[in-house]
């Protein structure tokens, strides 16, 4: 039987890829306009990076990893997100010495052992970009205000953001207690996950999708209710920044992410279009991973969006300008006018492809409608002779015959009717 891609992966194929380069593209040429340089990070790391990372307590660490033994027995783990990965190399390379700010984006597949459904997979993609060294709520505005440009430049709509504070080391304990006095009175009715999270880590309850859960999470205490003094100021900063650059938000209240290290600021893109799996993009201050991950304590930001789904929000819609491919047939044996030709064409910016296999003309013409493409190049011996070409275009079905040495001209026009 054939071998087929594992499940929960698929390839991307044309043309659906050129969407994906554009966006690449296009976004790596923004990210510099905001001062982040790209960085890539292995694809595996040592399984710590990312249990000590992202939290042990966490969906992810818990039970989506795909980590393996190496031969020497290591443990090793392919990177569910990125983030973790980042620090990691922010530590390794000093990077705190280098700059005050860093600002690094990264582009590349992440893995995790999720259940495959719609907008779902088990490799998928991730864009994000992360700040380290600055505190200050200018920093949370403005690489959320770069994500919305991004996506409004590419032509979504319908896109919101929800928003909130996950509080700090101060204030967090407090909420966390209160949370969990609240839980504790509805233990019957929450899923065996949450009674186990309700002991080591309540805040996760907020997060989870079973129905009985999310009914008593509806009346859960709120975490706006027991922020400090520096949160609360640090998340009006960021409304008074995002009100200035012109992004609109929501206050989400439960929100609160799948990841255990944030602080402050967390946030999430939603999409009305996507179903279940809604969420675009999410993000947020993580200002202990890098002394928590054994580096200095420098406080950071960052978010990581999803190009899965981004590309089934852009659906049939092409980023990319279609650029006409000319297929040169050679008719008979003679291939030197067909090399020729194509090299002309390549020359002057063309897209051009030798139809070395077409035994006739017939065959030739077939292979071209087969691949979808609608200009042909006739260059055998008798064009040669007399120093023309055929150009014909199978859309309308015409031909006409084209001096060599107009070609250049005579292709610009055809190409502009
Ligand atoms: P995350 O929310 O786990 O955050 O993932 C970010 C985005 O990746 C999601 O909003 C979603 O679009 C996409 N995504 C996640 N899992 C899958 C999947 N199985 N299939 C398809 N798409 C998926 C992070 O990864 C954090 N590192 C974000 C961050 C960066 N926080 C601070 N800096």
């Amino acid at each position: 039987m054939a071998i087929k891609a594992v499940k929960g992966t698929r390839d991307i194929l044309a043309p659906e890829i050129r969407n994906w380069t554009e966006y690449e593209e296009r976004a790596r040429k923004l990210f510099r306009r905001y001062g982040f340089e790209e960085i890539r990070t292995p694809i595996f790391e040592y399984t710590e990076v990312f249990s000590r990372g992202i939290g042990e307590d966490t969906d992810i660490v818990h039970k989506e990893m795909y980590t393996f033994a190496d031969r020497k027995g290591r443990s090793i783990t392919l990177r569910p997100e990125n983030t973790a990965s980042v620090v990691r190399s922010y530590i390794e390379h000093r990077m705190d010495l280098q700059a005050r700010v860093k600002r690094l984006f990264y582009i590349g597949p992440m893995f995790r052992y999720e259940r495959p459904q719609k907008g779902r997979y088990r490799q998928f993609y991730q864009t994000g970009a992360e700040v380290f060294g600055s505190s200050s709520p200018l920093v949370d505005a403005d690489t959320i205000e770069m994500v919305v440009r991004l996506l409004r430049e590419l032509g979504l709509t319908g896109l919101r953001v929800d928003i909130n504070s996950v509080g700090c080391k101060e204030c967090r304990p407090d909420y966390r207690a209160a949370l969990q006095g609240y839980l504790s009175g509805h233990r019957e009715a929450l899923c065996e996950d949450c009674r186990r999270r309700m002991e080591t880590n309540p805040l996760r309850v907020l997060d989870c999708k079973v129905q009985g859960c999310r009914t008593v999470v509806a009346d859960a205490p709120s975490i706006q209710d027991h922020l400090c003094g520096g949160c609360r100021s640090h998340q009006e900063q960021v409304f008074h920044f995002l009100d200035m650059l012109g992004v609109s938000y929501r206050l989400s209240t439960g929100l609160v992410r799948g990841l255990d290290y944030y602080t402050r600021t967390v946030f999430e893109v939603i999409s009305e279009g996507l179903g279940a799996q809604n969420a675009i993009l999410g993000g947020g201050r993580y200002d202990n991973l890098v002394k928590e991950l054994g580096g200095p304590d420098v406080p950071a930001f960052g978010w990581a969006l999803g190009m899965d789904r981004l590309m089934m929000v852009l659906g049939d819609r092409k980023l990319y300008d279609e650029e006409a491919t000319f297929y040169v047939l050679p008719v008979g044996n003679e291939l030197t006018y067909a090399v020729e030709t194509a090299a002309a064409l390549k020359n002057g910016g063309y897209h051009a492809v030798v139809l070395a296999e077409a035994v006739s003309l017939k065959s030739g013409l077939k292979q071209v409608n087969r691949a979808g493409g609608r200009f042909v190049l006739l260059a055998g011996e008798s064009e040669k002779e007399k120093e023309i070409l055929i150009l014909r275009d199978m859309k309308n079905s015409t031909q006409r015959e084209i001096f060599a040495r107009n070609l250049q001209k005579e292709i610009k026009n055809e190409i502009a009717k």
